[in-house]
């Protein structure tokens, strides 16, 4: 399958096909110099695929874990590309997962003012969702994407196949994002959830998740407006993750953003079906925290704007609406926990 990016002259594709990593180079130009960026916890074997398509491919494995997206980590892959002479006609190709995709990106935006990006994402997250929109990121100080920029890739491939040796947990964690696209806006890809057989239906799961994200970032590129839905979920998600007071519980992004998604739901009934997904995904639906810790990391949140913040609510599987919703009001939603 192929989706069509349609940002006028950022515009690109993004395969969706199986065995599509063994042909990435019949897709771009690899005979240039490409920094193939990924890291030590995606399979040598897919690192070989790619590099044997490559006439100058210079490999870097990164440490697996959120800590590599960091400014020490941009340094070190434009320096990589520096030492080997990369120039502006030379590439970088992202593979992995949303932390590799992200800091090989920030890494592409930045080298000579911007160079090309392929994005080979290898984790359902990054099929799903972070491998297209054009977010770049590191995190700061323990402040989550606040340095980055939008930048977006010359091409996707995401190949299916690899997912099979994802850990079971890391699957699920990212058709957390696969859900909220569906709430947002989809409501049959909702419904594939709730029908269950994931297996059997992945290729639709990441097909429509893409065409959700895909349509909503056509319109507002840069998030000056409906580009703020799919942040659903990501609120009080965001805070949770940022949470020393629940670091204990090593809880993943998707995750994070599955509880977030709960007190954003404006129906009962809905409440229950979403739960439902959730359990039956093996993810959290309910967590005890310190309100007060939560709520200051919400403050900090570079969403919170002039004393209110946007928040997006779901009534019925879709659809979605934004609410300007004040902070006080906020700290009161948030209250001792979710479920
Ligand atoms: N740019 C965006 O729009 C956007 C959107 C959502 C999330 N994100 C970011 O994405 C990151 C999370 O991404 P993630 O969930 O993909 O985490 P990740 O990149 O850390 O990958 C999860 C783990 O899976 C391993 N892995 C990757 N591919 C594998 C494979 N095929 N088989 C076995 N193991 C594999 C990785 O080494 C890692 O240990 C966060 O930093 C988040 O902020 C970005
Ligand atoms: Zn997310």
């Amino acid at each position: 399958m192929k989706l069509t990016m349609r940002l006028g002259p950022r515009s690109y594709d993004i395969i969706l096909r199986r065995g599509a990593l063994g042909r990435v180079g019949q897709l771009v130009n690899l005979d240039r110099s490409v920094l193939v960026v990924t890291d030590t916890g995606v399979p040598q074997q897919y690192l070989a695929t790619v590099l044997a398509q490559c006439a100058h491919g210079v490999p870097v494995v990164l440490e697996q874990g959120e800590g590599t997206k960091s400014f020490a980590t941009i340094e070190y892959l434009c320096a990589t590309m520096l030492e080997h002479g990369f120039s502006r006609a030379d590439a970088v190709l992202a593979l992995g997962g949303g932390v590799v995709g992200d800091a090989a990106g920030f890494a592409a935006a930045c080298y000579m003012r911007g160079i090309d990006f392929i994005n080979c994402p290898t984790t359902s997250l990054a099929q799903v969702d972070s491998s297209i929109g054009g977010k770049t990121a590191v995190n700061l100080a323990g402040t989550k994407n606040i340095v980055g920029a939008f930048y977006q890739p010359r091409l996707v491939v995401a190949d299916p196949d690899t997912l099979s040796t994802l850990p079971p947990r890391h699957v699920s964690n990212g058709l957390a994002e696969a859900v909220k696209a569906g709430l947002i806006g989809d409501a049959a890809l909702f419904e594939l959830f709730e029908k269950g057989d994931i297996e059997q239906n992945m290729e639709e799961i990441l097909y429509r998740s893409l065409m959700v994200k895909k349509t909503i970032v056509e319109q507002d590129e840069h998030e000056h407006g409906c580009r703020a839905a799919l942040n659903f979920g990501h609120t009080i998600g965001h805070a949770i993750e940022a949470s020393r007071g629940l670091a204990r519980h090593q809880l993943f992004h998707g995750e994070c953003v599955a509880l977030g998604t709960l007190p954003m739901l404006e129906s009962r009934a809905l409440r229950t079906r979403v739960r439902a997904v959730y359990k039956a995904l093996g993810l959290p639906v309910r967590i005890r925290y310190d309100g007060d810790e939560i709520y200051s990391h919400l403050v900090h949140d570079k969403k919170a704007a002039s004393g209110t913040i946007t928040l997006v609510k779901v009534k019925q599987a879709g659809s979605y609406r934004l609410e300007k919703t004040p902070l006080h009001e906020l700290r009161a939603m948030i209250g001792e926990g979710i479920g």
